[in-house]
């Protein structure tokens, strides 16, 4: 019996129509366009601005998306995954608010957190229950509202983010020119201090206090979390390449997580890759968390032939981080 393997077999997005630019952020705090290009690369981000409308909206969104592209019957999904680090709430889990709202009924549905590395992690865990045979119709959903936990008074962290969800659907294949190929992830828990939310969970709930204090957002000593971004990402990348016997040559795109361009920069050069094999989309996004790497496939789609070899790479808050090879699995119609 053939060997099944999982592969991508649509994509799906929702972007919020809100566009907030450098220029709006320089009237809100002392930062301006020159500084925010040239450290990070970002001209604007979306924001979500629907009142009391969270992940779960953008993730249902993403699916209808999905659903419109793909003609998926909602009805034979049998896996809801949702990446998150902004969940509508603690409880219950925004995949289960996703699931009813999307009318999926006949699937399991759990949320995981792997920040900016979500993706990875969940592309990973997916592909396990599908080559085990457990499941065959997979969403993964990576939806973050991450205006809900950016401080706009903080213009270390208010340039970097924006809002955004994605919906990927993943499938059993015996095509052996397809699908996931390897897995390069890792967790170290050395970053946990320089990239966190310091209350509002089990070990400092929400107090007046802690709202005044305002550590209901994300906290981030940038530097600390450059100098290993920018090493940990592009050694992921390039260990896939050497233990797949990848040469640039055989690398068709680039995927990386959006956080820096100077991050970026740093891993495709490492990979010996030139900038038209590398998918940038931060100037129009920022750093939309687990979302940025599907977003990228999502605005690519229609470049990607069937069997192109891509490089997944992201790092992100824990620390967590990583590289993915899969080979495409459809040419886009
Ligand atoms: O996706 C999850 C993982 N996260 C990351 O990968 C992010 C990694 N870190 C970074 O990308 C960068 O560290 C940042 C973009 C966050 C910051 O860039 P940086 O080049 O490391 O700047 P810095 O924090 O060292 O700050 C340099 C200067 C400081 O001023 P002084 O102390 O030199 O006078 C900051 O106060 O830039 C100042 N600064 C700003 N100036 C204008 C910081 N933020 C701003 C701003 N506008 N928005």
């Amino acid at each position: 019996m053939a060997k099944i393997n999982a592969v991508i077999t649509g994509v799906g997005a929702f972007l919020p129509e809100y566009r907030l630019t450098n220029e709006e952020l320089s009237t809100m705090v002392d930062t301006n366009d020159e500084w925010i290009m040239t450290r990070v690369g970002i001209k604007e981000r979306r924001i979500l601005k629907e009142e009391g409308e969270g992940a779960s909206y953008m993730g249902v969104k993403a699916i209808e998306d999905l659903v419109r592209k793909t003609g998926l019957n909602l009805d034979e999904v049998d896996l809801v995954v949702c990446t998150t680090v902004t969940p509508d709430a603690p409880v219950p889990s925004t995949a289960a608010i996703i699931c009813d709202r999307a009318g999926i009924h006949n699937a399991l549905g759990f949320d995981m957190n792997g920040a900016c590395s979500g993706f990875l992690y969940g592309l990973d865990l997916v592909a396990q229950y599908i080559r085990s045979g457990s499941k065959k119709k997979v969403i993964l959903v990576s939806a973050e509202k991450m205006s809900t936990i950016t401080d706009y008074t903080d213009r270390t962290t208010c340039v970097l983010f924006g809002d955004a969800a994605t919906a990927v659907l993943v499938e059993p294949t015996e095509d052996e020119g397809v699908g996931l190929m390897d897995s390069n992830l890792y967790t170290d828990g050395i970053g946990r201090n320089w990239l966190k939310i310091i209350a509002g969970g089990s070990a400092k709930p929400a107090s007046h206090e802690t709202i005044d204090a305002h550590e209901h957002y994300i906290y981030q000593e940038g530097k600390q979390v450059f100098k290993y971004a920018v090493t940990r990402m592009a050694d992921a990348a390039a260990e896939i390449m050497e233990r797949n016997k990848l040469t640039s040559d055989d690398i068709a795109w680039l995927v990386p997580h959006q956080a820096n361009l100077r991050i970026i920069s740093a891993t495709a050069e490492r990979m010996e890759l030139n900038k038209e094999k590398v998918m940038i989309n931060i100037e129009k996004y920022g750093n939309t968390t687990s979302a940025t790497i599907p977003l990228c496939l999502y605005e690519w789609e229609k470049q990607l032939k069937k069997g192109d070899n891509l490089v997944l790479a992201a790092f992100g808050a824990g620390f967590t981080w990583g590289a993915l090879y899969i080979k495409w699995g459809y040419n886009s119609k």
